[in-house]
């Protein structure tokens, strides 16, 4: 076989964000599979970032995008509406939590999360509170890598370079049972929600817009579901001190969880949901901001239009690439089917827990965790210098296994876990082959790290 160029710096003409890794190409996707140039292939037991919750290669998907770039090439979201956008919208209308009827279109994460938090501040200002501008996210926490998604965000390693552009956001912490002194009880002000009130009142409820937070843990706690009466709690204090909830359900939302939303599992309407990711199942740039009635009559009244513009808001063809995804989920019972296939998930990864190295295994439906640690007992995380989960990322990836890295999460600094959130579509054989790359993936990065120390 003739070698393959090194897609890399300085080799490749791309400007990669990771400047000094080999990057393999990828030719093509199916089901659950990656294909590189070489012939070699990779089970996707991430999604990506968990992207692509319905597979590779979905024919219906990439017809769609098709025969929508065939009828127009881009119509503006401020003049045009579009089959496309209206019927998206409606779908999820449907899905939605109650009365989540109105849906705004972007790009990325990032930029709904920036709308969403624009939204709330302008409601704020529209209803006659124009004092409340503060914004409570949780710690850890991760909602975007634009400035005020950023700010927002509990990531030291990403804000440090931009801390004089960054604004400052209270946190509380994130309810985290496996890290929580108190292991997850009802009686814990963190892991029962109600030490938000107690932020709210100390920076001024008159002074809050709003309150962010990512339902069930995404990357940064490692899917730790909170308690079932978590977001009650929540609800509840949002709504005594007017503070706008929104739920950042990029990650988490699409029926990553084995619900439509990771919210639908607490029985609790948040008043802004974005989704993002695989609401179009990776195949074209697509995110959403969802709003009812309350949050958009003001406005319409009011200014007459929400105060933030992009170029590619609406656009047609993500829109109907976003149709085709959500229609296939509804078709082929995805949502489901992530429940299900997620309990196999599951049982098969509980065998990691006794595996030298892992501290613990949890998640819901096809959004799962495995996180390392050096002292099992006293869940001692590795240093950081070690690089524990980058250097077993990059074994699977050689294993031909595509799984997630998260670090930092232990104490702002330490901490490595790694996620796995296969597209939906996983056998129950395909889930045994990933069970034992795993393994092989985890010998090895012990045994190099032990032959480094
Ligand atoms: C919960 C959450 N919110 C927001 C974002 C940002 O999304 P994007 O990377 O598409 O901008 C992410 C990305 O990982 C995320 O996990």
């Amino acid at each position: 076989m003739t070698p393959s160029p090194e897609y890399r710096y300085p080799q490749s003409p791309v400007f990669y964000r990771n400047l000094t890794r080999r990057f393999p190409k990828i030719v093509c996707g199916e089901g659950c599979w990656l294909f590189d140039d070489r012939g070699k292939r990779y089970l996707d037991a991430s999604g990506g970032a968990f992207v692509a919750n319905i597979g590779h290669g979905v024919r219906e998907v990439a017809e769609a995008i098709g025969v929508q770039a065939g009828r127009v090439a881009y119509i503006n979201g401020t003049a045009f509406t579009s089959d496309a956008a209206e019927d998206l919208a409606g779908e999820l209308a449907k899905l939605n939590p109650a009365g989540l009827r109105y849906s705004y279109f972007l790009g990325s994460g990032s930029e709904a999360v920036e709308a969403a938090l624009k939204l709330a501040r302008q409601y704020c200002v529209e209803t006659g509170k124009p004092s409340k501008h503060k914004i409570i996210s949780q710690s850890p926490g991760y909602h975007g890598n634009t400035m005020l998604a950023l700010s927002t965000s509990a990531r030291g390693h990403y804000k440090k370079l931009f801390e004089p552009w960054l604004i400052k956001v209270p946190m509380i912490p994130a309810p985290y049972a496996y890290r929580c002194s108190c292991g997850g009880k009802a009686s814990c002000p963190i892991c029962s929600g109600s030490i938000l009130e107690k932020v709210i009142q100390e920076e001024g409820p008159e002074t809050v817009a709003a309150f962010i937070a990512e339902p069930i843990g995404g990357s940064s706690t490692g899917a730790t579901v909170p308690r079932p009466d978590y977001y009650r709690r929540v609800r509840e204090i949002c709504d005594k001190h007017g503070v706008v909830f929104i739920a950042d359900e990029v990650l988490t939302g699409a029926g990553r969880t084995g619900e439509w939303t990771a919210m639908n599992h607490f029985g609790v309407s948040p008043d802004i949901l974005v989704l993002g990711k695989g609401i179009s199942g990776g195949y074209v740039p697509l995110s959403c901001v969802s709003t009812s009635e309350k949050f958009i009559e003001p406005l319409a009244k009011g200014t007459g239009s929400l105060k933030h513009a992009q170029t590619f808001s609406h656009a047609p063809t993500a829109c109907a690439a976003g149709l085709a995804a959500v229609r296939y989920i509804k078709k082929n019972n995805l949502v489901a089917r992530a429940a299900k296939m997620g309990k196999a998930l599951g049982r098969h990864l509980e065998i990691l827990k006794s595996l030298h190295g892992v501290g613990d295994v949890r998640g819901i439906g096809m959004l799962w965790s495995v996180e390392f640690v050096a002292d099992k007992k006293k869940k001692t995380p590795h240093p950081r210098s070690l690089k524990f989960a980058e250097t077993f990322v990059d074994f699977a990836q050689e294993n031909g296994l595509v799984v997630w890295p998260n670090v930092g999460q232990a104490d702002g600094t330490n901490g490595d876990l790694v996620m796995i959130a296969p597209p939906f579509t996983i056998t129950e054989e395909e889930i045994r082959q990933l069970v034992s790359l795993f393994e092989t993936s985890l010998e090895k990065t012990l045994d190099h790290l032990a032959e480094k120390a």
